[in-house]
Formats: structure tokens, C-alpha cells, sequence
């Protein structure tokens, strides 16, 4: 049996004009979780769903080498780095990352965060309005910096936040954006090689525990150091997407608004329901679009055949919100995850499967504990008017926000919040 196929010649304009629903959006036009279709000129298997998503993730039938679109190795991923490996390689270097966000580390990294906070929340209600998205980029870069032993001059800041927000925010734009991102990715490479070299010279001596200490000192299988262009790309897989947590802490202020119960009720609670809001923000709100591997060798499943060789993409948006798995999924509703542990191949915002065993993401203890933290900021520390509270979401962005940013003017320290 063969896949529906789609009658287009290349669906890469589609998909830019829609990247978080156009697999779903095809899926269910075609009545099946997975279709064919061609993408940057290349035949390309869609699938969405948790059954699809379990399939997707068995390192028997897909593998991740040459899987990444070359604008977006150049930008979002860099070269060399974890994402492209397999097997023995993979686990090995997977296992560092998560070292590198073990629980101990993990809160060290809150405290930082927190202590940013404190230190932003006055600076914001002197400049008057602001846009809360950039702000958040520069909080969360010198937060990461310090942590991860990476020394950042003040004189340094604003440039390395530019640096490190254009890999993630500019790499999936077309244009002059996807330049800039690669100028970014030029300049950032270069700062990292520069930091593991002088690392591994002695002449710089950060703590054992922090990213840049364990990146310059980790061994591959076979013995060897990476090499400092790898491992400059490897620095980099930590400090980007943390500041990249900056998209959902704004999903979080945009869920506040649109939630006013939930945050009366977070407002008054005890915090123990902190970690279920967030990650149904996780859930609900667009971040991640797909992510892509390659059939390892042919195999048939629900009698379509997967041949050698062929790319195919995991919708991660629309399994977020798939009905099969989720009852009521357009609905906000932090309750269902009160409960059980969601199913791992049903929440997958950050990958699905196991982190250890899988590519699924190392970072989600960071990204959660990150968006806890904001949430406690923002719910029970600050007081301030979203000016632009209910802007539906651009959903064609990467990543998506809030239209128009997310302005906000911030009165004081220590109150609520008021409505625009
Ligand atoms: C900001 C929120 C984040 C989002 C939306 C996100 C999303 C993702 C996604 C979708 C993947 C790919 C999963 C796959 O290929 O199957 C991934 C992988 C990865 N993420 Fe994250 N991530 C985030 C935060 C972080 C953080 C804070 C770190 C810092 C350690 C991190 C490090 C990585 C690494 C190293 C990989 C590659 C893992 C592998 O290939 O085995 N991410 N992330």
C-alpha cells in the first residue's frame, strides 16, 4: 500500500505559510496520520500522532545522520553537534548533556535566574513600556553565561544576547533573517572555540560542574576530546536554547492573561500547581514545530511501506494536540496535568521518548524549572499591565508569539497584576 500523496510539486511554501499545523491540517484532510509529499525538493514522509510519534522514535527504523536541513545545520544546530548522531556515539554524548542538567545544576541555574529577576523587575518599571520577549532574552543570556562558566563583560551583553536569540529566532526565516542567523552562528562559534581552547590551556579555570568545564573535558567513545569546533557547538546547544526558554516564559504571561482564574488561583495556592500551568503551556502554546529523521532500512507499518533512505517528519505541535490522545485539546486546561505522568510519545514539545535513549530534549528540567520561576515572578512578585493582553498568537513566526510582542508596563516590585 502507498501513502496519500499530496498532488503538489513541493510543499515547502505551505509549510512556511503554516509550520505548526500544515501536517496536521493535511493529516486529517487525508484521513491518516502519515502522507507523502515533497519538501526543499525532497520527497518527504509526514506523520502525526502519539502512535506515530512511538514509531518515529525506535532507533531501529530511523536514524538522525543527514537527517537536519542543511539552512537550519547552519543556523539553529551548527555542524558536528548531537543531533546528527546515532548509537554508541549519540548515548555518549547525550549522557553529558544530561549532566549538564542534573537536578543540583538545574537549581543552581534557578537561583541565577531568580536573582535576574530581581535585578530586571525595577529596571523595567523605570524605562517605562517595554517589550517583555527581548528583555527576557538578555536576563536569560547573562543568567546562562555566569552559570555555564562563560565570562560575559557587561559590554558584552547586549551583543552576545543578539548573538545567541538570532540562532533560534531568525534560522527558520528566509532572507535576510537566515543571514543574520548564520553571520550569528559565525560569531558564537568562534566566542565558544575560543572559551573550550582556553579551557583546556588552563588559562581559564571555571567550576568543574559548569557546562563549559565539562564540554572542554568530555570523551568521546573512543577516548578522544571532541574537537574544540564541536565542542564550541556543543556549548552552544546549552546557552541557545536556555535563552530560548524566553518564547514560553512569554507564552506563560500570555496564558496568565487569557487564564485570569488560573491566575487568581495560582496567586493564592501553595506553588504545587505551578509545574501543571506550565506545562500546559508546554502543551498548548506552538514552539517546535517537526523534527526529522531518516529510514534506516525498509519496513512496512499500518501497511504503508517506508523505504531506505527517505526523510521523514514528526508533526510535534499537532501531537501536542491530538484528539486521540487528548480530550478537548484546543482547550487551556493546566487540570489534566494534575494526574499521571503525561504519555511520553503523546507531550512531546521537546521531543518524545526517553532523553537518555532517544534524541528527545535534555533541557526540559531547565526550560520548566526556568518557566516556574517566571511564573512565580510574574504571579507573585510584580506588578504590571499587559498593554496588549489577548494578541492571538502569529502562529507563522518561528517561533510563534504573541502579535505585536508582548508589551508590558511594570509599576512595582512585590504586588499583582492589573489588566490593560
Ligand atoms: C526552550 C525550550 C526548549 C525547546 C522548545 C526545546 C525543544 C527541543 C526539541 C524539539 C528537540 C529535538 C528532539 C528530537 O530531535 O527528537 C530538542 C533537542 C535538544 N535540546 Fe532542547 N528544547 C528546549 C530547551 C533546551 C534546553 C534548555 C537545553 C539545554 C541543555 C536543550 C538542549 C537540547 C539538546 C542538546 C538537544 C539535542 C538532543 C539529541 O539530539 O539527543 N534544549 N530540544
Amino acid at each position: 500500500m502507498t501513502f496519500p500523496a499530496l498532488k503538489t510539486v513541493d510543499s515547502t511554501m505551505a509549510l512556511l505559510r503554516d509550520p505548526y499545523r500544515y501536517i496536521s491540517r493535511r493529516a486529517a484532510e487525508r484521513g491518516s496520520q502519515t502522507f507523502e509529499t515533497r519538501l526543499l525538493m525532497r520527497p518527504t514522509t509526514c506523520m502525526t500522532g502519539a502512535e506515530a510519534a512511538a514509531v518515529f522514535y525506535d532507533p531501529k527504523r530511523f536514524q538522525r545522520a543527514g537527517a537536519a536541513p542543511p539552512p537550519l545545520q547552519k543556523t539553529l544546530f551548527g555542524q558536528g553537534g548531537v543531533q546528527g548522531l546515532d548509537g554508541t556515539g549519540h548515548r555518549q554524548r547525550k549522557a553529558m548533556f544530561l549532566e549538564i542538567a542534573g537536578p543540583e545544576r538545574v537549581a543552581a541555574l534557578a537561583d541565577l535566574v531568580t536573582c535576574e529577576w530581581r535585578r530586571a523587575i525595577p529596571e523595567w518599571a523605570a524605562a517605562g513600556q517595554i517589550q517583555l520577549y527581548p528583555r527576557l532574552q538578555v536576563l536569560l543570556t547573562r543568567a546562562v553565561c555566569e552559570w555555564a562558566g562563560m565570562p560575559l563583560p557587561d559590554a558584552d551583553v547586549e551583543s552576545r544576547t543578539r548573538q545567541l536569540s538570532a540562532l533560534f529566532d531568525e534560522a527558520g526565516h528566509l532572507g535576510i533573517g537566515h543571514l543574520k542567523s548564520r553571520v550569528a552562528r559565525k560569531a558564537a562559534d568562534q566566542w565558544a572555540v575560543g572559551i573550550i581552547e582556553q579551557i583546556r590551556a588552563d588559562e581559564l579555570d571555571p567550576p568543574h560542574a559548569s557546562a563549559a568545564y565539562v564540554v572542554a573535558h568530555h570523551r568521546e567513545p573512543g577516548g578522544d576530546q571532541m574537537s574544540s569546533r564541536v565542542a564550541a557547538v556543543e556549548l552552544l546547544n546549552v546557552l541557545r536554547p536556555t535563552v530560548a526558554t524566553a518564547v514560553y516564559i512569554t507564552f506563560v504571561a500570555h496564558a496568565l492573561d487569557a487564564e485570569p482564574a488560573w491566575r487568581e488561583r495560582l496567586a493564592h495556592g501553595d506553588g504545587g500547581e505551578d509545574l501543571a500551568f506550565v506545562e500546559e503551556v508546554r502543551r498548548h502554546y506552538p514552539f517546535f514545530p517537526a523534527v526529522a529523521a531518516i529510514v534506516r532500512d525498509d519496513f512496512e507499518w499500518r501497511g504503508h511501506r517506508f523505504t531506505r533512505g527517505r526523510r521523514v517528519l514528526l508533526d510535534l505541535y499537532g501531537t501536542n494536540h491530538d484528539s486521540t490522545a487528548w480530550r478537548d485539546p484546543e482547550r487551556f486546561n493546566p487540570e489534566r496535568f494534575l494526574g499521571a505522568a503525561p504519555d511520553r510519545f503523546a507531550f512531546v514539545p521537546q521531543g518524545g521518548g526517553d532523553a537518555a535513549l532517544h534524541h528527545r530534549c535534555p533541557g526540559e528540567p531547565i526550560a520548566t524549572r526556568l518557566m516556574m520561576v517566571a511564573l512565580d515572578q510574574m504571579v507573585r512578585h510584580m506588578t504590571y499591565t499587559a498593554l496588549a493582553p489577548s494578541a492571538p498568537v502569529d502562529f507563522r513566526r518561528l517561533p510563534a508569539l504573541p502579535s505585536g510582542g508582548y508589551p508590558i508596563q511594570v509599576a512595582a516590585t512585590n504586588g499583582g497584576h492589573t489588566g490593560a
